[in-house]
């Protein structure tokens, strides 16, 4: 007899039936004449009973096993499996294959190293939580392919080996064997190509897209990811916004079920910044970023004087319990974000207490309890700075206390726009000027004038998409004249010949009919964490990289026969140790 179906497709409805299941043997219980085999496949967990009288071969954890036998109601339904209320009652056990004792418990509870996990990953798979992300992410993938394919686009593959994509991190390179000393670099997204598309008149395109970036890894950030890639012409920003979230609709319900009220909130770039200290807020909670710069208008207080910024958070509820070593954490914190200090106010039976309240006015304090509407146990957190130092501190500090004090509700979601992004931004080490999204991105047409005099000052058509404060994806109108992207590369500090080189190919088609264009990319691995409820990046890809970017499992990167290296004309001078 054959395999039947799946484990749980059986249900109440089938009791009397004769079925063949197969699958992993998840747990065995052996009561002298009874035996309890839970057995799992893909679909989920069966239990087989194995009655006094039947002979069955030694089975263990994790063999593979066909069991043939009738499906039968259970005495006492179990309410944790989906198939409960039935047992098979086997006649048949057979092993199909062994197995070695697992280095990791294959359930969804595990106290594995991720490490371990990772090396065998083909085992951690096998766990039923990660085949449930797996679940997701594909679930994703169908919601993208039927509603942009009936939206009129179509996918289109691009290059892996290319040339660079200016996305602001480092490539991965490959390097030729024909042409020595020449390199392909991997994609960093297929942002060139998608708009050669639109140059090259498909109009609609999209891409369940692999792309590649050297960056410092993070618990949402992988070196090798997916995006969700689409590019589309002659859409204005508000037509293209409402079509991707008519798409985030789509996708939350296929996968959770879960509806999106649209349209979503959008809030500018300075909003976001100003009231959350971050391009990506997480507004699930209430605590937001004061500006009290005229508050201390008249401060005597040295570090308030001739600032550019000083904000306030007020945390409900904790005077009380923050003691020293939190305060002192807290100016580490605001030291990693490149600020002397912060000052911390506590309010203890209604009174403004610690070391810096020897430095408020009687005005001072009244003035904050009005606008900051202080409540007894709060605590208040002011920083002061460059604006770029106290927001993104204070940002931090917000979410810290949000997840501290749970003030966010599980399984609510949070969606918004971010949109009028800076075109640039000024790198606070070195001053240079680096593209805040990438250098296709269409500077507003109201800020033109001010490429040359004041690059920083112009905004631009950029939108980053932000659920539960991550940046779930972002996109941008884009430049279709190529007098004002040659500009662009300039302000960026290209060189004529930098740009020939680098974009001579791209900026050359743009004399050729080059449609308005518009697009986005979501990050698909991010969409799958969100929506499957894990914060780990990792759990989402079936084959991922630690934090250090290597593949536990396989070993990569590693090192290549030296015969490789001499094909490609490599020589290794700097061995890692
Ligand atoms: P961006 O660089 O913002 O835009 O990337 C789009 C989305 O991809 C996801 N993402 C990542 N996910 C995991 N690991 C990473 N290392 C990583 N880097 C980015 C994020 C992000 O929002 N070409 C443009 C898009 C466009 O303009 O159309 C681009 O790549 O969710």
């Amino acid at each position: 007899m054959e395999r039947t179906c799946f484990n749980t497709e059986l249900s109440e409805k089938n009791v009397g039936q004769e079925v063949c299941l197969v699958g992993w043997v998840s747990k065995k219980r052996n009561l002298g004449s009874i035996v309890f085999i839970d057995l799992r496949d893909r679909s989920g967990i069966i239990q087989i009973t194995v009655n006094e009288g039947v002979t069955i071969p030694d089975v263990r954890n994790e063999y593979v096993i066909q069991v043939k036998g009738k499906v039968s109601l259970k005495e006492k339904a179990n309410p944790n499996l989906k198939t409960g209320m039935i047992e098979i009652i086997a006649s048949e056990v057979n092993v199909i294959n062994t197995a070695k004792t697992t280095p990791l418990i294959i359930a969804d509870e595990t106290d594995a190293l991720e490490d371990t996990r990772l090396k065998y990953r083909y085992l951690d798979l096998r766990r039923p939580i990660m085949q449930k992300y797996m679940d997701v992410r594909h679930t994703i993938k169908m919601a993208v392919h039927e509603y942009l394919s009936k939206e009129h686009f179509i996918e289109v593959e691009t290059p892996i080996l290319t040339l660079s994509t200016p996305e602001g991190a480092r490539d991965y390179l490959v390097p030729s064997r024909v042409h020595h000393g020449k390199f392909y670099a991997l994609p960093q997204s297929p942002q060139i190509f998608k708009q050669l598309l639109m140059i090259g008149g498909f109009e609609r395109y999209y891409q369940i897209a692999r792309c590649f970036r050297d960056e410092d890894l993070r618990a949402d950030r992988q070196p090798d990811f997916t995006q969700i890639d689409i590019e589309t012409s002659f859409l204005d920003q508000n037509q293209f916004l409402t079509m991707m979230e008519g798409l985030i609709k789509e996708i939350f319900a296929r996968t959770i079920n879960y509806e999106v009220k649209l349209p979503l909130r959008r809030l500018t770039y300075k909003e976001a910044m100003d009231n959350y200290g971050s391009d990506k807020p997480d507004t699930r909670f209430d605590i937001k970023l004061h500006d009290v710069k005229a508050i201390f208008a008249k401060s005597e207080f040295g570090g308030f004087k001739d600032v550019e910024t000083i904000k306030a958070i007020v945390v409900p509820g904790v005077s009380a319990s923050t003691s020293r070593k939190v305060i002192d954490e807290l100016t580490l914190e605001a030291k990693k974000f490149g600020l002397g200090g912060l000052s911390v106010i506590k309010v203890e039976n209604n009174e403004f207490s610690g070391s810096f309240v020897k430095f408020l006015s009687e005005d001072e304090k009244a003035a904050l309890r009005s606008d900051l509407a202080i409540k007894d146990n709060d605590l208040l957190i002011i920083a002061a700075g460059k604006y770029n130092r106290v927001c993104p501190l204070l940002g931090a500090l917000r979410l810290r206390y949000g997840r501290e004090l749970g003030l966010i509700k599980p399984g609510t979601f949070d969606l918004l726009w971010v949109v009028d992004f800076p075109l640039f931004e000024r790198d606070v080490e070195n001053g240079q000027i680096t593209s805040t999204h990438h250098p296709f991105t269409r500077p507003r047409d109201e800020d033109l004038k001010y490429l040359d005099s004041d690059p920083t000052k112009i905004l631009s058509y950029a939108y980053d998409i932000v659920i539960n404060g991550y940046e779930a994806g972002g996109g941008s109108l884009r430049i279709y004249n190529q007098d004002v992207q040659k500009k662009i590369f300039q302000v960026l500090g290209l060189s004529d010949e930098d740009i020939k080189r680098k974009f001579g190919f791209f900026v050359d088609a743009f004399q050729y009919g080059t449609p308005p264009h518009a697009g986005m990319a979501f990050g698909l691995d991010r969409l799958t964490m969100i929506l499957g409820g894990t914060d780990n990046i990792r759990d989402v890809i079936a084959f991922p990289k630690n934090l250090n970017a290597v593949c536990p499992m396989s070993g990569a990167p590693n090192i290549v026969d030296q015969a490789q290296l001499d094909d490609l004309g490599i020589a290794v001078t700097d061995w890692e140790k």
